[in-house]
């Protein structure tokens, strides 16, 4: 049988491959990339996964997708609260706003979008008839006027979908390239589109989270502490933004 000590180098060295083929991805220059990668992507996706993996362990419900529909919404919200922190921490630690694109914040970015869009084709599953997500059950079709779906459980759903298509943009234009393109001004507002699309997402999940037939207080709490998290570090960081633009010399108050 072949030993673990056998095949290591072999592991090694295809991890290693994968490591500079992502990396040159992420940059042709490669040094950025590598840094991006070991620095942020390593711990974050390594992070996520293994959180997601808890979650949805400790999610009480006997439905597997239902359970990682909910650990791969948390851990997006949590990891988009994040993208949206780090901005006000930044300006709230040095005394001044952050670069208008720092690699950290785009990475985090980059995965909460991932791993929220990966809750899509999950929470997609959860409920049989993709269909009855957007549009009401057929038998309903005769006393309907509007067939769209526009109860509680529609609600939730095309805020979801809206919030989907907004990451789509967000991740769409996550590059390099877009930076270039559009100007940094233009980039910016197209980004702060996050803004949207977390307020969106806060509706989805209230309304879901009201809509769950066994409700459950911890993921109520969780979901609250990030939800107030961000709101929190963003008034802060307004309120120090102000506090600088009124000081004399221009620079944020000791
Ligand atoms: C069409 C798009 C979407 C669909 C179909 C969808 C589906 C679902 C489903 C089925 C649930 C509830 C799980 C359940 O109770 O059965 C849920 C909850 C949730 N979703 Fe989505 N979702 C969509 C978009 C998004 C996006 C873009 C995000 C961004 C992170 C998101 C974040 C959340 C959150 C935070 C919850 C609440 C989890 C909880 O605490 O129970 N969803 N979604």
């Amino acid at each position: 049988m072949t030993s673990v000590a056998e095949i290591a180098p072999d592991l090694y060295r295809l991890c290693t491959e994968v490591r500079d083929a992502v990396a040159r991805v992420l940059d042709p220059a490669s040094i950025r990339g590598r840094r991006r990668l070991e620095w942020h992507y390593l711990p974050l996706v390594t992070s996520a996964a293994v959180t997601t993996a808890a979650l949805a362990v400790l999610v009480d419900s006997p439905v597997l997708v239902y359970r990682l529909s909910v650990a791969t919404a948390i851990v997006g919200l949590a990891l988009f609260g994040l993208s949206l922190g780090i901005g006000p921490i930044g300006l709230l630690v040095r005394g001044r706003p952050l670069p208008i694109s720092t690699d950290l914040r785009r990475d985090v970015g980059i995965l909460a979008g991932i791993l929220s869009l990966l809750h899509v084709a999950i929470g997609l599953m959860v409920y049989p008839d993709v269909r009855s997500y957007f549009v009401y059950p057929m038998a309903e079709w005769q006393r309907r006027l509007f067939l769209l779906r526009l109860d509680d459980f529609g609600a939730a759903n095309w805020t979801g979908l809206a919030a989907s298509v907004i990451l789509v943009l967000l991740l769409a234009t996550s590059g390099d390239w877009a930076l270039r393109r559009y100007g940094a001004r233009r980039w910016k507002q197209i980004q702060q589109l996050a803004y949207w699309a977390f307020g969106i997402v806060f509706v989805h999940g209230v309304v879901y989270q009201r809509l769950d037939p066994h409700p459950q207080h911890a993921l109520v709490v969780i979901f609250g502490i990030i939800v107030a998290g961000v709101v929190g570090l963003q008034a802060a960081g307004y309120l120090a933004y102000v506090a600088r633009a009124d000081a004399p010399s221009g620079r944020t108050p000791r």
